[in-house]
This record gives structure tokens, C-alpha cells and sequence, in this order.
């Protein structure tokens, strides 16, 4: 593309009109073929601005903690699929996709077994995989089939984390669990979540190479993987797009033909001192840079954030805190600076997808 074409494409984006009043940010994402949702609870559904701000902004649920192992096994052999299931009913009641989070997340294994024996929490593992995979198989849009499998910071050669999914069953676990959900949902994209890979030094750094070796075994192993979720839990001082090594990162994942979801996003405006109004713009402009980037470096498929509105937010239970203000709505369930951001941002992706010919 010319310079010349590049500044009147940019001048373009400048003057961005404004959006259309009944644009939601599940039309918003439409537009660029992409999905929009949020995590949500139960208790949410029972809340009116909640249910109200869902049923308006999302098109797609991941439930906060309800199909977490956990909660849905607290006691051995007594699976409580009720509270997944009311979700799952909201979500495709209002024609919003459903998302399965998570199977395998080393916080979330039930109580019951710790201090198991391997071969017991191995068995116990695997069965509770199988019973989640046969029971939503075919209304997952995307499974969140292992959480947050690598840290450096235990000092494996190959990054994975220390935990019991490792011990039990060995490093090839993340491999098990993506090969045995594909041979029970065939039409869900599995994902490989993970967090802190969007920060700067050499901690962060660490864990993006561990990630792309696990990747690349995965990919070069032939396990069903089609997409990296970035979880996104940000802090209103940061900046994606300043983070070369984060961009970089994004092409690699790309260049292995994987997709890339942002699956958890908040910003913590906490850290900003300020007026509302001050904080409201540092959170909207971390807002806008990191769905640019994600979608300029990688091949972006949907934002979820973490919550809909700042009425409901896992920021808020930390204790001394200013408030956070991180999700898109304010607890009223009015749209703030980073709902419009959150907007432009998969709208401009929409117009380059237009300009670039290629349809979003
Ligand atoms: C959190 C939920 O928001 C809490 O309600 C729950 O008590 C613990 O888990 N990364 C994840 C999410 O993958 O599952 C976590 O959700 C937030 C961090």
C-alpha cells in the first residue's frame, strides 16, 4: 500500500463516524465476523441491570465458575450440571454462542482430591473430561479446554506448570485433553487459555516462548488446538501495542495457523489516579490498544470480557483498593469511554477488513 493510500486510510480511521445508536457491541463484533460475549454467573441472571446488560451487549456467555470442575463435582461421582445448564438455556434463548470454561484449571480442582493418589486423580481427571464433553458436545462454541498450563517460574525445561494434571498424568496431559474433547464434540474450537502473556519483561517473556513451544508440539503432534485465548487481564498502565515482544508473539501464533480469542478482558483502573472521568479514559485507551493489536498481529475471532459491567467484577473484591471501573459498563449499566472504545475498536477492525477487501 502507498504512503499515499496508507494516510488516507489512516485519515479514514481518524474520522470514524459516529456509531449507530442501536449498535451493540455484539453488532459491533458482527460486523467484523467476529463474536462478543461475557462471563456470567447465575446470581448475574437473577439481577436486573445484569440480565438486562447481557441480553443487550452479548453474543456470547462464558460462565464465570459454574462448569469449573469443582462446582461441578464437589463430591465424588455427584456431577451438578443445573447451574451450567440454566446458562447454557440463557445463552441460547437469546441466541448468543455458549463457551466451556474450563475443564482442566489447576485452581479448580474439587476438594475430594487433594493429596490423591496419581492414578486416582488421573481417573478422576479423565473422567470428568469425558462427562463434560459428552454432555454440551454440539453447543460449544469454543472449549477453554486446559487453563493456564505453563509456568516457567517451576522451572521445567518445557515450561509446563507444576500442578496435578502434570504429576497424574504427565507432560503429554494437555495433549490427552485436547485429542479426547475432539473425538467427543466434533464441532467445537478448542483453545488453549492462557494469562500474562500480553505484559512486558522477562517473566512474561518466558511464558510467551513456553507457550509457543507448547503450541508448536501440539500443532506438530497433530492435537485438534485451533485457538490461543489471551486472557487479557490488564492493568490500566499498560500498553499491548507498546510491547514489541507481545506483537511478535501474536505473528507466531499466526504463522502456526492458529486463531486468537481474547478471553477474559478487564482493565484495572485502580492504579490510575484521577477523577472518574480520568480513570474511565486510561481504562477505554487500553481498551482500544489491545483488541487493535490483537486484531492487526493476530487472527482474532471475538473479545469476552470478564464481566459486563463494573457492578460485577472479580477486580472489586480486593481489599483498599480505588475502583477499579474495568469493564465496559459502569454499575448502572451505562456505557462508559470503554464500551465506545471496546466498539470502535471491533468496528475499525470491520472497516479494515472492508479496505483491505478481505471481509473482516
Ligand atoms: C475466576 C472467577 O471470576 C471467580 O468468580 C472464581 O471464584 C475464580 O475464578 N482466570 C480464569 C478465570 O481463567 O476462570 C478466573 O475466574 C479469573 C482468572
Amino acid at each position: 500500500m502507498s504512503s499515499a493510500d496508507n494516510l488516507a486510510r489512516s485519515d479514514r480511521l481518524r474520522k470514524r463516524p459516529p456509531l449507530a445508536p442501536s449498535t451493540s457491541l455484539a453488532s459491533a463484533a458482527a460486523q467484523a465476523g467476529l463474536i462478543y460475549g461475557a462471563a456470567a454467573s447465575n446470581a448475574d441472571l437473577q439481577d436486573e441491570v445484569l440480565r438486562a446488560a447481557l441480553v443487550r451487549e452479548c453474543g456470547a456467555i462464558t460462565p464465570e465458575f459454574e462448569m469449573k470442575w469443582d462446582a461441578i463435582e464437589p463430591a465424588q461421582g455427584e456431577r451438578r450440571f443445573g447451574a451450567t445448564d440454566r446458562l447454557l438455556d440463557f445463552a441460547w434463548s437469546h441466541g448468543m454462542a455458549f463457551r466451556g470454561h474450563t475443564p482442566w484449571w489447576h485452581l479448580s480442582t474439587p476438594r475430594w482430591l487433594d493429596g490423591a493418589e496419581a492414578k486416582d486423580f488421573a481417573k478422576a481427571a479423565r473422567s470428568h473430561l469425558i462427562a463434560m464433553a459428552e454432555r454440551y458436545a454440539g453447543r460449544i462454541h469454543s472449549w477453554d479446554v486446559v487453563n493456564e498450563a505453563v509456568e516457567p517460574a517451576d522451572g521445567r525445561s518445557d515450561g509446563l506448570r507444576r500442578s496435578a494434571f502434570l504429576a497424574a498424568l504427565g507432560p503429554g496431559y494437555v495433549a490427552e485433553a485436547f485429542g479426547t474433547i475432539a473425538e467427543i464434540d466434533q464441532t467445537a474450537l478448542l483453545v488453549l487459555n492462557e494469562m500474562g502473556l500480553e505484559y512486558e519483561g522477562p517473566a512474561a517473556q518466558a511464558k510467551r516462548r513456553s507457550v509457543l513451544r507448547l503450541l508448536e508440539s501440539l500443532v506438530g503432534s497433530g492435537a485438534p488446538v485451533g485457538c490461543l485465548g489471551l486472557q487479557c487481564h490488564l492493568s490500566a498502565s499498560d500498553r499491548p501495542s507498546a510491547n514489541a515482544e507481545f506483537r511478535e508473539f501474536l505473528g507466531e501464533v499466526r504463522a502456526m495457523a492458529l486463531k486468537v480469542m481474547i478471553t477474559e478482558l478487564d482493565v484495572d483502573g485502580a492504579v490510575v489516579r484521577g477523577d472518574r472521568a480520568v480513570v474511565d479514559r486510561a481504562v477505554a485507551d487500553v481498551y482500544a490498544d489491545v483488541v487493535e493489536t490483537v486484531a492487526a498481529e493476530g487472527d482474532l475471532i471475538g473479545v469476552v470480557t470478564w464481566g459486563v459491567s463494573d457492578a460485577k467484577s472479580w477486580l472489586n473484591d480486593r481489599e483498599n483498593r480505588r475502583a477499579p471501573r474495568g469493564l465496559p459498563l459502569d454499575a448502572s449499566g451505562r456505557r462508559k469511554a470503554s464500551w465506545r472504545a471496546l466498539a470502535r475498536g471491533l468496528a475499525t477492525r470491520a472497516r479494515r477488513g472492508a479496505d483491505s477487501g478481505s471481509g473482516g
